[in-house]
């Protein structure tokens, strides 16, 4: 973390998890636990038809409200898709986009990424862009070619001035839902990788500014390790983040000095 330069973003993940009901539950047992101080901005990521629920139960907590996916058109014949200005006007703030899960399931790429990446800027939103390798692409050695492709691709033609409402989160594939987590070092290499990366692109001082997430097994034993490295500055969470307790572990690992 390095928070005289950007923010520190903790964010959870539900992926296709919890109920609205649940999620009310969720929020209640959530305000009991969270800090007074708040160092980081705290995110709930939830699927789309929690978005409404999400909204009110966490309106007086600070917590912002994410979605896990959008679609890159405005409106139109596009069944059972969500634009996003229609998130915009729920209210949410963030909207996770090219997570692997969607990747590998359900056909994105690069270009779709980046296609969501404009829409979502577009009406507001802070996308939280996913990028990651395979264990595969790992041991053939091209984690890092695979990475700048992936970053180059989401970014293409973002401006700078929107580039600052982008958040990107280094996720390997590996590492997700497996109970493996990357080492702080391996993690830490790939995120100031990844900031070298927009400074190529933006220059210094947007590269500064931009915050990079890890994501992957992240849980209250090993946030704090990973959180201290310079170049991490936030989690993106699935497991852990379903339970306030762990959730609220990780957020005061962040809010550590
Ligand atoms: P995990 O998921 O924390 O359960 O590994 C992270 C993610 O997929 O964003």
């Amino acid at each position: 973390m390095n928070r005289r330069y950007r923010k520190t973003i903790i964010a959870g993940n539900w992926k296709m998890n919890k109920t609205a009901s649940e999620t009310k539950k969720f929020a209640e047992e959530l305000k009991t636990l969270l800090p007074k101080a708040k160092w980081c901005d705290v995110v709930v990521c939830v699927p789309a038809v929690n978005i409404p629920a999400a909204i009110k139960a966490f309106k007086d907590m600070r917590v912002s409200v994410g979605a896990e996916n959008v679609f890159y058109e405005k409106s139109g014949a596009y069944t059972g898709e969500v634009s996003a200005d229609m998130l915009k006007d729920l209210g949410v703030k963030y909207v996770i986009i090219g997570h692997s899960e969607r990747r590998q399931y359900f056909g994105e790429t690069d270009v779709t990424v980046n296609k969501k990446v404009h829409a979502a800027l577009e009406a507001g939103l802070h996308p939280i862009i996913c990028v990651g390798e395979s264990l595969e692409q790992r041991e053939l050695g091209i984690t890092m070619e695979l990475i700048a492709l992936q970053v180059k691709s989401a970014l293409a033609g973002v401006p700078a001035e929107k580039l600052r409402r982008c958040v990107i989160a280094y996720e390997p594939i590996w590492a997700i839902g497996t109970g493996k987590t990357a080492t702080a070092e391996q993690a830490a290499e790939v995120c100031t990788f990844i900031r070298t990366t927009v400074r190529h692109l933006y220059g210094a001082r947007i590269a500064r500014s931009i915050t990079i997430q890890y994501g992957g097994s992240m849980k209250p034993s090993n946030a704090a390790e990973l959180l201290a490295q310079p170049d991490i500055d936030g989690g993106l969470i699935g497991g852990a983040a379903l339970k306030p307790g762990e959730f609220v572990d990780i957020i005061n690992a962040a809010n550590q000095e």
